[in-house]
């Protein structure tokens, strides 16, 4: 049977059997102004008859990135390095106190470091020395930054050292497509049949006679690389409808607290050693405390002896100007806390409340810490409250999140008791990772509020969860400098239940 080409696929297969080998960029620019994805169609057509053959190559490209372009500009750090020290002899330990033009003092460790491993420099009885060849060997990679910034093609051998060092260069992957003609046959052209059902033609009855073009649903489109939401605010997109639907109310807080709204407000003692600057970010300034002489001097009698709450309290001297020290939140409870200040006479018989926020604690970075990092934190006031409630909630909420393996431990809170932390497990890591603290609040936090009915509350780690969510290994994967941009196009976060 003869073969029938439509008019693009006939157009394509023309200018492929003249060319003999063509590639897609060079296909599209000739078949000018047709459409990009109506060629990819016709091709698929070609294909499938077996007329062209399709050819993908996978190469690597690359270009400079910051450091790279600063090497070129300036010289590499060593290079700066070995120039200045050339003709001095500076001993190793003179190296933290002299200045190196263009080298950053954090640098010079990184640049010494660099000019050793590179055997650009030897060191007798603590002096360096310059290799006298030094910038031959420099001038090697230097070449081969030229080439890449001036497009020329370089091997991935070549650049391998240059390729481990931070922000030199970056390697992208490109397709590059052909198409080879196989067969010269003779064809009829028909008449392009339609793309698509219009309601007219069905409302006309027109499509009874009307040529449909088959589809093949299994070629895959050109993917379109669109703007997405971040990984991590779909997730608290997702705490928060969870939170709304079960009936809370939001309640939002500013980054920079006092003390007293951040720890003193909840009972946190002003010599606890969360205060400390190695957990805490400090401010230089002092903010105000709240117009409310009853409210201050209230919780100044229960930190000291209990005030009225059957307490002993603390036993000591509360410091006004303690409490007035401006820290960067280290959990949204200041916020709970803000919030029982404002709550109506009826909303401290019974509410439900919750914040999605950003705290900021003095940690150092590893695959589940971060000095800055997100909480989701909800508290409920409620007559006959218990632990059970809590527990039950928590569970009912990872439950709806999809996370089904949950561990409960007592733990301590100077602000709640009893106290517990849920812990979930981390597939990859195989370890289980703290993902949410919670507790019942102590009558020393809640008394100065007059709130007299139970308070379950509790602080989740959302970072923690998206990494749960989305089965990652590290936070590094879902943020920081270091973005995995697959990912980022491609993730998909699991539905929840309703
Ligand atoms: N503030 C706690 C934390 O940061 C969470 C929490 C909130 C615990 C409320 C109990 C009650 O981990």
């Amino acid at each position: 049977m003869e073969l029938k080409l439509n008019k693009i696929d006939a157009a394509v297969y023309e200018i492929i059997k003249e060319k003999k080998n063509i590639n897609l960029d060079d296909l599209i620019i000739s078949l000018n102004p047709l459409n990009e994805d109506s060629i990819r169609r016709s091709l698929e057509v070609l294909k499938r008859e077996g007329l062209i053959d399709e050819n993908i190559k996978v190469t690597k490209k690359y270009s400079l990135d910051k450091n790279g372009l600063l090497a070129l500009k300036d010289g590499f750090i060593e290079e700066l390095f070995c120039n200045y020290l050339a003709d001095k002899k500076i001993s190793i330990s003179d190296l933290s106190k002299i200045e190196i033009p263009k080298i950053d003092k954090s640098e010079i460790s990184l640049a010494l470091g660099i000019s050793k491993k590179k055997n650009l420099i030897s060191i007798v009885d603590g002096i360096i020395f310059v290799d006298q060849d030094y910038l031959s060997k420099i001038a090697i990679e230097k070449n081969i930054l030229e080439k890449i910034n001036s497009n020329q093609s370089v091997l991935k051998e070549e650049i391998i050292d240059l390729l481990k060092r931070k922000d030199f260069i970056i390697e992208e992957e490109v397709l590059f497509k052909s198409y080879k003609l196989l067969e010269i046959v003779y064809y009829e052209t028909i008449q392009d049949k339609e793309l698509y059902l219009t309601p007219d033609q069905l409302k006309s009855g027109d499509y009874k006679n009307l040529d449909y073009k088959e589809f093949d649903v299994e070629v895959l489109p050109k993917p379109k690389e669109i703007g997405r939401i971040h990984p991590l605010r779909v997730v608290m997109n997702q705490i928060r409808d969870l939170y709304l639907e079960m009936g809370f109310k939001e309640m939002n807080g500013s980054y920079v607290q006092t003390s007293f709204w951040n720890m003193d407000a909840m009972f946190i003692s002003q010599d606890h050693p969360a205060r400390d600057s190695q957990d805490t970010f400090y401010l230089k300034e002092s903010g105000s405390l709240p117009f409310d002489e009853k409210l201050l001097e209230t919780i100044s009698e229960i930190h000291k002896n209990g005030g009225d709450t059957g307490s002993i309290g603390y036993q000591y001297d509360w410091s006004e100007k303690l409490a007035r020290s401006l820290v960067l939140r280290t959990h949204t409870t200041a916020v709970t806390f803000k919030t029982f200040h404002n709550l109506s006479l009826e909303e401290k018989e019974t509410s439900k409340y919750f914040s999605i926020g950003k705290v900021f604690r003095n940690e150092t970075i590893d695959s589940t810490h971060l000095p800055e990092f997100h909480q989701a934190e909800g508290f409920v006031i409620g007559k006959d409250l218990g632990l059970a409630d809590l527990l039950g909630f928590i569970k009912e909420f990872f439950n709806k999140l999809g996370i089904k393996e949950i561990k409960f431990k007592p733990t301590y809170n100077p602000y709640t008791e009893p106290s517990v932390e849920a812990y979930c497990y981390l597939k990859k890591e195989k370890k289980w990772v703290e993902i949410i603290n919670a507790g019942i609040f102590r009558p020393e936090t809640v008394f100065p509020f007059q709130i007299n009915n139970t308070v379950i509350a509790w602080g989740l780690g959302v970072e923690r969860l998206a990494m749960l969510l989305y089965g990652c290994d590290s936070l590094k994967e879902i943020h920081g400098d270091e973005p995995n941009l697959d990912w980022l196009r491609t993730y998909v976060l699991p539905r929840r239940e309703l």
